[in-house]
């Protein structure tokens, strides 16, 4: 029997299976290690598929209660738990948001509540054919032996909770964690970031949920576009490479990366033709055809430039599909609209399917700002910040 015929990938087991000998194989006294397919496999491509379903994108909306709090903040509310579950209420439950939406990334406080009548804000989901996620990750604390960069917690019990978070109807996962140009990046902080989102995906695939794997870029800095394109092709090569140590099934993942801009505080900015031909020549070189999705953040660009960005990307033919996964990109001119008021709810909706439908026509490369206001256009750079 020849030595490849023992490479079963279709076989059922989750298990790393063991030795065997093989009569005509050169290797026959050494021990083989057979991969076989996990458990959820078959589910985790469909899952990736259904987010990375034409003319669609994820909604962000997996603030943590603190910076769920800034967002009230901005509009007069208090950080009260009823305050964030309003607020919650009337962006899932927007009727017709399934057309342009296929996921949404809930926090873990959300994952578990309900409409103010009763009804699971998982349900208002999946009624619409959207599926629900959540952030898995501890958020992000000083690394030790750096240039005053960052690590993201989280591992510590990530399985059980992941197993849980199934349970409660999660079909996928974020971890987000960030690397900054102007403090580097110092090698330490890139093997961190890519080694805990490596870790973080086997586990969630282990346990039925898709994971988004975001090693995001922040725009700060002063730095031109092609600073952007360096970091971010040795960001993700080291990602993938440890993806691969890790056994991840890449069919199974999506990405979220940042698009490669000029640093936010660079002197000139770039059009949105340039951003998508660095972003997609950054991705070409770096991400195997088998992801399905690339779904990017906004990062603080204003709500038209990150759709138009997007629209660009979209003009050429992309192995993968190339859409979005926004929170501040989505959800600002909602916040405005509302205001905390219940009279506002009706036309707060309206917006963030106005914003949805433009994502999903860049998405499909259709997309025009005609008529977008100003508002809209309106940048949400912050310095240094924190999710
Ligand atoms: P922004 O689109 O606001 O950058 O959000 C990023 C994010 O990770 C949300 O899940």
């Amino acid at each position: 029997m020849a030595c490849s015929s023992f490479m079963n990938l279709n076989a059922s087991s989750s298990q790393w299976i063991n030795q065997r000998s093989i009569p005509s194989c050169p290797f026959s006294n050494r021990r083989i290690f057979l991969v076989r397919a996990g458990a959820y496999n078959d589910e985790l491509v469909k899952t990736a598929k259904t987010i990375a379903s034409p003319g669609r994108g994820i909604l962000a909306i997996d603030e943590s209660n603190a910076t769920c709090g800034k967002r009230l903040a901005s509009i007069g509310l208090d950080n009260t738990e009823a305050n964030r579950q309003a607020y919650r209420q009337l962006l899932l439950t927007t009727p017709g948001l399934g057309e342009y939406i296929s996921g949404a990334i809930l926090f873990e406080e959300t994952l578990y509540q309900s409409t103010t009548d009763g009804k699971k804000f998982v349900d208002c989901l999946i009624v619409q054919n959207i599926v629900p996620g959540i952030k898995v990750d501890k958020g992000l604390v000083p690394l030790p032996g750096s240039n005053n960069e960052s690590w993201c917690q989280g591992l510590d019990g990530l399985a059980s909770r992941s197993a849980e978070y199934y349970k409660q109807g999660a079909r996928f996962a974020k971890w987000r964690t960030v690397v900054s140009i102007p403090c580097g990046p110092s090698a330490l902080a890139v093997k961190e970031a890519a080694w805990g989102l490596a870790r973080y995906a086997a586990i969630s695939q282990n346990n039925g949920l898709v994971p988004i794997v975001e090693p995001e870029i922040l725009l700060d800095g002063v730095h031109p576009i092609e600073r952007t394109l360096e970091v971010a092709e040795r960001v993700w090569s080291e990602v993938f490479y440890y993806l691969a140590e890790n056994n991840v099934m890449v069919e199974g993942i999506l990405l979220k990366p940042s698009m490669i801009t000029p640093g936010a505080e660079h002197k000139e900015k770039a059009s949105p033709d340039t951003i998508a031909n660095y972003t997609i020549t950054m991705l070409r070189r770096r991400v195997p055809p088998a992801v399905p999705g690339i779904m990017f953040l906004s990062g603080g660009q204003s709500e038209v430039q990150a759709t138009l960005n997007l629209n660009a990307m979209n003009q050429t033919l992309n192995p993968w599909h190339v859409s979005f996964s926004y929170a501040r990109a989505l959800q600002n001119t909602v916040l405005k609209t509302w205001k905390g008021q219940p009279e506002n709810i009706e036309l707060a909706q309206k917006a963030l399917l106005k914003r949805a439908k433009a994502n999903s026509l860049a998405q499909l490369g259709k997309y025009s700002a005609d008529g977008e206001s100003d508002h809209a256009k309106k940048g949400m750079f912050d310095k240094g910040y924190t999710y």
